[in-house]
């Protein structure tokens, strides 16, 4: 019983069966349910890919509009949830509002922590996905001082997300299309990927029969960290930093310079050894939303250079390092007008929609057991204990 493989990282083990999502690594080529990241994010939007992920099918015009109605109903927040950001510092990450409020909600809806009946999984999952909006919008109004905004059922998902965030009461909110577009396009490219160390955490969490809101909190705790989802936070600080073009090669050579530690954010992927396909997605919508917006900002042409000149260097070419989905989302978030603390908040916002769906396809999979990884030992063998006088 014994006998088991050392796999530090999760190299080369699967940990599940699963029929979300596809990934060829060498070629580039991401699925959901069969359908390409490219068909989705151009045709498709956020609440039907939601409904795909959550279903396997795509919806009918009647079932999108059934579902999409479903989720408006549970946008709306516990009122007594708004005493609990108070009590956060003004200065707190919004990550770190998030991680005690999703986790929180657990003591808000008991009746949907009843993980046996799948009816009352469906309520959470739509609860999750309706309130995930809400509670990121008012970490946001908590930080910069302005009363939250409560949700407007007549927008769309995003549109509504939109204006929660960057509306407030002496004015009239207008939901500028373009911005609409492009932000449900983000929360597309961000909805799901298969077994990374997020959705494996909430997997993980779930395999125990911790309750869904517990499961998904433990997931935006892990997606915080910079070489997972916090990578986009730190991409756009490092695209800033850099400033110019000119000032690019000395950050390659950093990057490159093994007594370094430091990497370049939003470049590499443990599965993508190709372009990662989101990336491609996402510097096309930087163009357009720059455009809509007549934003002209520079950190764009320093990002691009900064591409070229790293998928031409022999270091970047043999580790097949590419840009990943962090590397150009950070421009087109900054150009909406959202501060880098919010960038991870909306991949935590998006993603949670696939942690749901791996959730349920985890309980709902008879052969599930609790994940308990091995180890291999490496401490002292046994030895006796020897008393304090004697040490
Ligand atoms: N800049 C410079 N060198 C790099 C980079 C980078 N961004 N990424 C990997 N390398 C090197 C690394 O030093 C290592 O070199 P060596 O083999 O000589 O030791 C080699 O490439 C392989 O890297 P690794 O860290 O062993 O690969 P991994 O699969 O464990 O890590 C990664 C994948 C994404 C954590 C890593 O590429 C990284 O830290 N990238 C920067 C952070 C980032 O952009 N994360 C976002 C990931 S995509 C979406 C998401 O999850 O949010």
């Amino acid at each position: 019983s014994d006998c088991f493989t050392f796999d530090p990282g999760f190299t080369s083990t699967a940990s599940c069966e699963s029929q979300l999502t596809y990934i060829d690594g060498d070629q580039g080529v991401l699925l959901h349910r069969g359908y390409s990241i490219e068909e989705l994010s151009e045709k498709s939007s956020f609440m039907e890919v939601s409904y795909l992920l959550l279903n396997g099918e795509l919806p009918s015009k009647q079932e999108l509009d059934d579902f999409s109605y479903t989720i408006s109903r549970h946008t709306m927040l516990h009122e007594q949830l708004s005493t609990f950001y108070r009590g956060f510092r003004r200065d707190a990450h919004p990550m770190a509002i998030m991680c005690g409020v999703v986790g929180a909600l657990s003591a808000f809806y008991h009746d949907s922590t009843d993980i046996s009946d799948p009816v009352q999984r469906k309520i959470a999952s739509h609860r999750l996905i309706a309130k995930m909006p809400t509670i990121a919008a008012m970490a946001y109004k908590y930080s910069v001082g302005q009363p939250f905004i409560y949700p407007d059922n007549k927008l769309s998902y995003t549109g509504n997300f939109l204006r929660m965030t960057f509306g407030v009461p002496a004015e009239e909110y207008e939901v500028i299309p373009a911005v609409e577009q492009a932000l449900d396009r983000i929360f597309i490219l961000h909805a799901d990927h298969e077994q990374n160390a997020s959705t494996s955490t909430v997997r993980l969490a779930g395999s125990s029969g911790a309750n869904p809101f517990a499961c998904i909190a433990a997931g935006i705790a892990c997606l915080w960290g910079p070489a997972h989802g916090g990578a986009n936070e730190a991409a756009l600080n490092m695209l800033r930093e850099i400033g110019t073009p000119d000032r690019i090669p000395h950050y390659i050579a950093r990057a490159k310079d093994k007594n370094d530690p430091f990497r370049l954010m939003g470049f590499g992927h443990r599965v993508y050894k190709n372009y990662d396909p989101r990336a491609t997605v996402m510097q096309k919508t930087v163009r357009e939303v720059l455009a809509a917006l007549k934003v002209n900002d520079p950190i764009f042409e320093v990002a691009m250079q900064l591409e070229e000149m790293a998928l031409n260097d022999p270091y970047f070419i043999e580790k097949k390092l590419f840009p990943n989905v962090d590397f150009y989302s950070g421009i087109i978030l900054s150009a909406i007008g959202f501060p880098t603390t919010m960038f991870t908040v909306l991949f935590a916002l998006a993603r949670t929609v696939g942690w749901v769906a791996q959730w349920n396809e985890m309980i709902s999979d008879p052969g599930q057991k609790i994940g308990r990884p091995r180890q291999l030992y490496t401490g002292p063998a046994a030895r006796p204990y020897v008393s304090v006088d004697k040490r």
